[in-house]
């Protein structure tokens, strides 16, 4: 008895066998499309069916008007004793006329009676539409795709190829198919070539995909299990071809989710895949990555993608802090990153254009992008988050009635990532007043740990290097370690009293003897700092933005990754009491980062001077501590 099914998706078939088979042949058979094999094609005839004087069918010793497809099985070993019951030159006769184009499993199954099914999960379509004009069922001169494939019982009905499986269950019941597919998007060519991957759920029979966008279509999948015990625990590759390859790496249990993508990476330009992959088992495939640069590729996708939220992202310092973030400027050229975007919903539109950009963009670091106005799907699994969302202030608003909003925001955004994000959690605030958003959300949010949530100085502090570099006439990187006290605000005290040059020769010179002007450094310096956020809304007619969204970077790289040696950056962390400062504030500092933590540089004199700048600021924020505090009720 033989039957054939199509339970399944794609033209993905089942060959049912029953007593047909041995029983006890479960090792020793195997399906094979051998005598399909390229080697018995006929040279003469192959040419004229490429060149399309004849349909490709004719080249091959099979009778196209035969109402069913031989399926030969192949005893693997011939000395297994079942291999002598039966006669394995006669192909089973499939009930269908279909060609078998890539098998991507195979597996015999008992039944009560224990009679042997042979499944066979392969791609298939029927022979008068497999030539090379016609391939996959899809004539390209006609643009009508094979009946025969299209098969409405099925999860998934839209022209598919390259079947593979997590390899591990080769030749047993497996609980998925991938294969590649066509969205059918594309108005010319909906069917090939294919632009999506589908995975195919065997036991519920439902199929979720990842596509590759617009304008960009991919060559054979291929599955890596990572050698873990988990079924389906492992990688997807896909090949992604646009004006460049990509090397695309899918998470396989994610299909279906907008974090499918693990990682993409640019093909160096003198490779090429023409094909993608076109094995689907591991021994091929380790061959492959042995005699290929793809291996380079393997190495350098090691690092899982780092998720990094950005609130606010609609706005001005959000368009200029996703692309630095998804060019490698803050977590590391060789960092993969998936980006989540928040805005609130009068911003959705705006968000989504950014989120078009970043696609335009096609950054290849950037793995995928999440764009939402829902704070908990922004906040989840995030591994750094970067609040720049502020409630601006209006016209004729009390600061109270400002800060209240903002407490809302930060207290809402706290519960969130304390509920979502990732243990590992890093936080920097950005928008304002920055010190005591901070501390609001560190209120909210009690299982991140006050070291790990942060605000932004960094700007005050580049500031503050750019006007020593300006005055000296000297590069930038030959200035280092000064610092800013306190609040993000006019209050907050530039100190280059610990400052450095590094002349010519090596020698670190502190700034001040460089300088050789105590009247400006004590005066304009410090003002020109303090005033240089309202000197650039002058100028520009808007706040700072591309300056702010770099030292969001530098914030963030120099935490993660560390400070250079005998270098300090100015953070706003949680003041432990260092230099007198009230404890429990949040208040700039100077620091210095190792291992992804910051510890606050102690022991550096301070004078006067400075004793009364860094009490003023810290005044003022022990003020607005109370403020809003009494905002929280
Ligand atoms: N710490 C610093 O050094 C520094 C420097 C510059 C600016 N800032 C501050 O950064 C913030 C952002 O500046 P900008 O120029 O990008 O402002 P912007 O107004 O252009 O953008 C703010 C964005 O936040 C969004 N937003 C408002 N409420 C939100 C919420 N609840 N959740 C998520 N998003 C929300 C808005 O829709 C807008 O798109 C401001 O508070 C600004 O004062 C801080
Ligand atoms: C198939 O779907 C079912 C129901 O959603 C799910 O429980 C199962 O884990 C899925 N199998 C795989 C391998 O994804
Ligand atoms: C609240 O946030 C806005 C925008 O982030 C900021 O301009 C304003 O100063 C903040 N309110 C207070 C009271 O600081
Ligand atoms: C805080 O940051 C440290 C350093 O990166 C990290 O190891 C730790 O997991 C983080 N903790 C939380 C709860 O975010
Ligand atoms: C502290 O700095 C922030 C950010 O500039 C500012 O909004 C806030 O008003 C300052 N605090 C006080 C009490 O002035």
């Amino acid at each position: 008895m033989l039957s054939l099914s199509f339970f399944f998706p794609l033209k993905l078939e089942t060959v049912l066998l029953g007593d047909d088979i041995p029983p006890s042949s479960s090792q020793s058979a195997v399906a094979t499309s051998i005598p399909f094999r390229n080697d018995l094609l006929d040279v003469i005839g192959s040419i004229t069916a490429v060149s399309g004087l004849s349909p490709m069918i004719s080249a091959l010793s099979v009778n196209p008007s035969k109402s069913t497809s031989p399926i030969y099985l192949l005893p693997r070993f011939q000395a297994h004793k079942s291999a002598t019951q039966r006669n394995w030159r006669v192909p089973l006769e499939a009930p269908s006329q279909k060609w078998l184009l890539h098998v991507g499993n195979a597996f015999e199954v008992k039944d009560v009676d224990g009679n042997s099914e042979i499944k066979i999960q392969a791609c298939a379509c029927s022979y008068q539409w497999f030539n090379f004009q016609k391939l996959f069922g899809y004539n390209w001169q006609s643009g009508q795709l094979d009946p025969s494939i299209m098969n409405r019982l099925n999860a998934w009905n839209k022209p598919s190829d390259f079947p593979v499986i997590y390899p591990e269950v080769s030749g047993k019941k497996n609980a998925c198919i991938y294969a590649s597919t066509s969205s059918g998007s594309r108005q010319a060519l909906p069917h090939f070539p294919f632009d999506m991957v589908v995975k195919i759920n065997l036991s519920t029979k439902t199929a979720s995909t990842w596509s590759a966008g617009a304008r960009r279509f991919i060559g054979e999948p291929i599955f890596v299990p990572k050698g873990t015990e988990e079924e389906e625990d492992g990688y997807i590759l896909v090949v992604e071809f646009q004006y460049r390859d990509d090397l695309v790496i899918l998470n396989p249990k994610r299909i279906g989710e907008t974090d499918a993508v693990v990682a993409r990476l640019e093909v160096p330009k003198h490779l090429i895949f023409p094909l993608g992959f076109h094995a689907s088992d591991r021994q091929h495939y380790q061959y492959s990555f042995n005699e290929s640069p793809a291996e380079l590729l393997f190495d350098s996708m090691a690092k899982d993608p780092v998720r990094v939220l950005v609130t606010g992202a609609a706005g001005q310092i959000g368009y200029a802090l996703v692309p630095m973030i998804a060019r490698g400027a803050m977590l590391g050229p060789d960092q993969p990153i998936i980006l989540h975007m928040l805005d609130i919903e009068p911003a959705a539109e705006a968000l989504n254009g950014v989120r078009m950009e970043l696609v335009d963009a096609a950054f290849p670091l950037l793995g995928d992008v999440v764009a939402t106005t829902d704070v908990t799907v922004a906040c989840k699994s995030v591994n750094v988050a970067v609040m720049v969302g502020g409630f601006p202030r209006k016209e004729g608003m009390e600061r109270k009635d400002v800060m209240s909003k903002n407490v809302s925001i930060y207290k809402a955004q706290a519960s969130a990532l304390e509920k979502q994000a990732a243990p590992d959690c890093k936080v920097l605030v950005v928008a304002n007043p920055a010190n005591t958003n901070a501390l609001i959300l560190k209120e909210f949010a009690p299982s991140i740990p006050e070291k790990n949530i942060t605000c932004l100085t960094r700007l005050d502090h580049n500031r503050a290097l750019g006007q020593l570099s300006e005055r000296l006439k000297i590069h930038v990187g030959e200035v280092k370690n000064v610092i800013i006290w306190g609040n993000h605000s006019s209050t907050q005290y530039p100190d280059a009293n610990h400052a450095t040059v590094t002349t010519a020769n090596g020698e670190e010179k502190p700034v001040r003897s460089v300088v050789a002007d105590e009247n400006w450094l004590n005066t304009e310096f410090i003002t020109t700092v303090q005033q240089r956020g309202a000197a650039i809304i002058k100028a520009r007619k808007l706040s700072s933005a591309l300056s702010a969204a770099s030292a969001a970077c530098d914030h963030i790289r120099d935490w993660v990754l560390g400070t250079p040696k005998g270098t300090w950056v100015s953070m706003g962390v949680h003041s432990d009491g260092s230099y007198g400062i009230q404890a429990g504030i949040i208040y700039s500092y100077p620091v210095t980062c190792d291992k992804g933590q910051w510890s606050i540089v102690q022991g550096l004199k301070v004078d006067d001077f400075s004793r009364e700048k860094m009490d003023a600021t810290a005044k003022e924020l022990v003020e607005e501590k109370t403020l809003a505090y009494s905002c929280l009720n």
